[in-house]
This record gives structure tokens, sequence and C-alpha cells, in this order.
């Protein structure tokens, strides 16, 4: 027997969701040939496809097997099948990040040399970019109470407590100080109260790391910086619902959202990773979805979870050099479907052990 078995839960959700899981395990499949990682794969529904086949978009055995795996791995959901649908896919998402307590989302922005000219921002300004916003992901305003939908009058309300606060700073600016040590606060905190709170944890938690730098900007001015200096940016600490917009402009930059990993953490059990894209139901089943965003996903579970960073880094050696070779799906403006990049990964990958 092998000496680490993983168990990894698989929710292959809703519209591109199974091809880019597909192509994802794939890879995962082929680095793990070449090393004595191994692991067990069960595959759970989600999203629109719990809703269908359970009645439930997290249906309760797929909480159960989430909650006894190493790691749960998640393409997308979502779609407008289920847009009059009693409960959407989307809560499904939402549940599942409460229930593993899974606060701290980690969404990295990176554009490497070779991605600069897909950019859609000039190479000068996007050259050096690497930064990873921390998004709060359990409370505020998506979580607050109380919550009602009326037909005259509708209530969401942004709660956040001082300890949850306090506890996605933490992970912030431990982060930093693992990498350039800078942190940028963001917040609305000329208007918001939750945004003064923020501020105010921010400043506490930022004494006990004086090495490091620390700058708060306020939300709007922050979309702007993020395409005017985003080379400036190290580790983003931001509340739920400004990170999830945030992120979306952030991975843009790149030249596609669909390259782009995520994390999501808590303080015990399994951590969850998932693309930040959605689920494209307007590119479903034509097999030009593209794989990369779930294939830096797989990377970032083997060195986030299981401590396998150099299979990690033989991953993303392989999408950088498929990225150079321009063999790449419609979005990244190629002509390449989805097999064909995955197979172009996968022969890098099996290159980088037969040299
Ligand atoms: C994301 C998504 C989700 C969010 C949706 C699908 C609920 O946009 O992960 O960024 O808003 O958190
Ligand atoms: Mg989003």
């Amino acid at each position: 027997m092998k000496a680490k078995e993983k168990q990894i839960a698989v929710l292959p959700g809703d519209g591109i969701g199974p091809e880019i899981m597909a192509a994802g395990l794939e890879v995962l499949a082929a680095v793990s040939q070449h090393s004595d990682f191994s692991y067990e794969t069960e595959f759970l529904p989600f999203g629109g496809r719990g809703i269908d086949e359970a009645g439930d978009p997290l249906p309760a055995q797929t909480l159960a097997a989430a909650k006894q795996s190493h790691a749960v791995l998640l393409s997308a959901i979502g779609g407008p099948k289920w847009d009059n649908s009693p409960r959407r896919p989307e809560q499904g998402l939402l549940e599942i990040r409460s229930a593993l307590n899974l606060f701290a989302n980690i969404r990295p922005t990176r554009v490497s040399d070779i991605q600069i000219d897909r950019s859609p921002l000039k190479a000068d300004i996007v050259r050096g970019t690497d930064f990873v916003i921390v998004r709060e992901l359990t409370s505020g305003a998506y979580f607050g109470k109380p919550r009602s939908l009326k037909t005259d009058e509708a209530i969401d309300t942004i709660y956040y407590s001082q300890n949850e606060v306090e506890r996605i700073m933490r992970i912030g600016f431990d982060l930093a100080d693992q990498r350039k040590k800078k942190v940028t606060i963001v917040d609305k905190s000329n208007v918001l109260a939750t945004s003064k709170l923020w501020r105010q944890v921010a400043a506490s938690v930022a004494a006990q790391y004086p090495e490091v730098e620390v700058e708060y900007r306020y939300v709007d001015a922050m979309s702007m910086a993020i395409i005017s200096q985003p080379a400036n940016f190290d580790v983003v600490i931001t509340p739920n619902l400004f990170g999830d917009i945030l992120s979306d402009e952030a991975a843009e930059i790149t030249g596609s959202i669909g390259q782009i990993p995520s994390m999501s953490a808590g303080e015990d059990g399994p951590n969850l990773y998932e693309p930040i894209h959605g689920s494209a139901p307007d590119i479903a089943g034509q097999g030009i979805a593209n794989p990369i965003s779930m294939i830096n996903t797989v990377a970032m579970m083997l060195r986030e979870s299981f401590q396998e960073g150099e299979l990690a880094q033989v991953i993303e050696a392989a999408v950088d050099a498929t990225i150079k070779d321009g063999t790449v799906t419609p979005d990244m403006g190629g002509k390449f479907t989805t097999q064909e990049v995955t197979n172009h990964i996968i022969d890098y990958i099996d290159g980088a052990y037969t040299k």
C-alpha cells in the first residue's frame, strides 16, 4: 500500500463544471503517476446537480462526505435551468462554505512574463503583478440577518463581529509576512459601520506585525488602483462582498478569468478548492472551456492541503509552457479544445519526468 492515501471530495457541479473537473483530474492522475502521492476521489452531487438528484443544492450526503475528506475539489455551479428553482445552486455554495467554516478565501492574481501580452492592460502597468486577495467568506453581506424579500421592499444586512474580522486579518498578515510584506486593507469606512470596525481591528492586528507595511483604501478607489497600478499590491484583505467584486476584476487583468484558482480555508477540517469563475452555461458541452483554472486549482490543492509543492510546481510549469506555446482555448485567443489543452499540459508533465 502506498504511504498516503488522501480522500478528495469531488464536486463537478454544473455547466462547464464537469468538463473542466475531468481535465483537472486527468492532470492530477498524470502527476501522481510520477510520485508516491496517492488519493481516492468520491464524486458528489452539488449545486444544480444536487437539486436535480437530491432536491438540495447541498445534499446531506455531499456535506457528510466533504467533512470526512482531506480536501474538497469543486468546479463551478449554477445555470439558467435553476433560475426559478425555490433553492438556487449558489445557496449550496454558501452553505458548504459556512458548514465547513471556510472563512478565508485566497484568490491569487499573478501575471507571469509570458502572460503580459494577454492582459487587457498595458505591459508597463501589468508587469510584475503578483498579489493575493484574502476575502472574508462566511460573514458580511452574504450572511447577515435580517434578510428578506417582499414585493415592495427587501433587506440585506452586513454584519461583522470583531472576532470574524480579527481571524481574517491574521490570515492576511501571516500571508504577507511570507510574501512581499505589504497589506492593503480594503473597506468603505467613510460610510459603513462594519468597515469602521474592519479598519480598527486591522490597525490593532497590524501593530503585531511591525515588519509588514499597511495601507488602507476605500473599495471604490481600490477598484481603480487594481487596474492602474496592479503591481503595487501584495496581500489585499477585504470583506466578503467587496472581495467577490474585486477578485473578478483582478482575475481579468491576467487576460482570462479562466486561469485563476482559489482556496477557502478555515481553522480545521478540509479546505475547499475551486476556480473563481462561474459555470459558463453558454459554452457548456462544447468542449471549449478553459481547463487551466481547474488545473491550477488542483496544483493549489496539492501544495496547500497535501504539502506536495513539487507536484504543484510541475503542473504550473506545464501550464506556463502550454500558454507560451499558444495552445489555449478561445477565451485566451486560441483555437484549441479543453481536451487538447489538457493533453498538451500532460505531455509537458510527462516530459518533466523523462528528462
Ligand atoms: C464566487 C461566486 C459566488 C460568490 C457565487 C456563485 C455565490 O461569485 O465564488 O466568487 O459570490 O461568492
Ligand atoms: Mg464571484
